[in-house]
């Protein structure tokens, strides 16, 4: 391997580790004892496998997007004994390397989807292209190096876009969207060019990334600054893939060398969650992490080293070509219209979404309608902790129950 490329490798690996670590895979998880290995990607059903056996029901949709990604989603009805109206329909959206088992993770007492259900909620679950329920494609195959050609602008314009399609035409109605991490910047990305708010109620961002210049986390910041990514995007490594067998290879590898690394990096990357059941690391580990598009990764790491929110910079001749301007155009976040119901919740000790990006974000949003935009700090919480956490349901869910009723 040539010596330029040994670098931007390790630091590549550097930022899985402490994906990876943040994640709780490296906290406490015994690998031999993860328990079977997840369904083949054919065989992936969040409904059959993370759904049903706690006795609700779920139906698995398919959503074709105009640019031919064929993605699953799951609803699972409302599950109220003895009530068969349902309430509005909500649709979650799971953040980077995650998919919706992000909403069923803990049992139902503690996760989101299934807090919903209870109440009366017709609950919907996306997953992104690039993720195992939705790797499939109308010409591609996810071994074409042309399938793994997007980043989260295509997230917001086509996934995003059909599946709330889906959702509003299978229901009749509008809904609520709930997002995390990646996921609220792909609703802040739509909002604020106007799109998609027709057809909903209100967005809930937990976790809200969107200005990422002040990222907290000194190992993100570092790794973002001599991040690579887009030379190895050219190499061709063109789906960020962490359960790959190379990467695996590697993270062992480095975290072998120095578990003090990895255990600083868990602290200094995501924050420190304080709220993880580490007994169910074996279970994260069985689904996640999904891949994503290496050229998604680069996208995230231009705006953490820029701050702009923009779409994915291809340099000055690439960008008269993809957008005949010689840079990427804007997402403007005061554009967000101003009567949109908001509920953004953020942690104190969040690395990744961190209390100065996330005030940025609030003071674009400073004209926002003062009755329309709630905003919730949790300051024991980390990013993992809004969605895994054993006290989220009281936490946030709560309040995010409450928000509903009013919108
Ligand atoms: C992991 O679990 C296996 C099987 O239960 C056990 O034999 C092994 O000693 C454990 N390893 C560690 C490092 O705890
Ligand atoms: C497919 O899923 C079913 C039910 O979850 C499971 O019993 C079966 O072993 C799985 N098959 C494969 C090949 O993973
Ligand atoms: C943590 O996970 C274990 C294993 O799934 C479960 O038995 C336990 O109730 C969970 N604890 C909390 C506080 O949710």
């Amino acid at each position: 391997m040539a010596e330029s490329l040994v670098a931007p490798v390790l630091r590549l690996m550097l930022f899985v580790c402490s994906v990876l670590a943040a994640s709780g895979r490296l906290h406490g998880v015994n690998r031999s004892q993860q328990g079977r290995p997840p369904s083949s990607a054919s065989n992936y059903s969040i409904c059959a496998n993370m759904v049903r056996p706690w006795g609700y029901a779920c139906e698995e949709h398919t959503v074709t997007t105009k640019d031919g990604y064929i993605l699953g989603v799951q609803r699972i009805p409302a599950h109220e004994p003895g009530q068969r109206m349902s309430k509005a329909p909500v649709l979650l959206q799971h953040g980077l390397l995650m998919d919706a088992v992000t909403w069923v993770y803990n049992q139902p007492d503690k996760s989101l989807a299934f807090i919903l259900a209870d109440n009366g909620y017709d609950v919907w679950m996306a997953n992104s292209r690039g993720t195992k329920p939705s790797l499939g494609h109308t010409s591609l195959s996810s071994s074409d190096p042309a399938y793994w050609e997007w980043t989260w602008d295509e997230l917001v314009s086509y996934d995003l876009t059909a599946t709330f399609q889906h959702v509003n035409r299978v229901t009749g109605q509008n809904l609520h969207y709930v997002a995390h991490s990646l996921g609220t910047l792909m609703g802040l990305a739509a909002f604020s060019q106007n799109k998609l708010v027709n057809m909903m109620r209100s967005a809930v961002l937990l976790s809200p990334i969107a200005y990422l210049n002040n990222i907290p986390s000194m190992f993100a910041r570092a790794t973002a600054n001599m991040f690579v990514g887009e030379e190895l995007y050219w190499l061709g490594l063109h789906e960020f893939n962490l359960k790959g067998e190379a990467a695996d290879a590697l993270l062992n590898t480095l975290c072998k060398i120095s578990t003090s690394l990895c255990g600083d990096l868990l602290n200094g990357f995501t924050g420190q969650n304080c709220c993880l059941n580490s007994s169910r690391a074996g279970i994260f580990f069985e689904y996640e992490p999904q891949p994503t598009s290496t050229k998604n990764m680069v996208h995230i790491a231009q705006m953490i080293r820029t701050g702009t929110i923009r779409k994915f910079d291809y340099g000055g001749t690439g960008n008269m070509n993809h957008y005949a301007q010689p840079t990427p155009p804007v997402y403007d976040m005061s554009s967000i219209p101003a009567d949109l119901p908001l509920y953004v919740a953020y942690g104190g000790r969040d690395m990744l979404a961190g209390v100065k990006d996330v005030h940025a974000l609030l003071n674009k949003l400073e004209s926002h309608d003062v009755d329309k935009l709630v905003t919730q700090y949790v300051a024991e919480y980390a990013h993992a902790d809004f969605v895994f956490g054993v006290n989220a349901h009281d936490r946030i869910y709560d309040p995010v129950l409450a928000f509903f009723k009013l919108n």
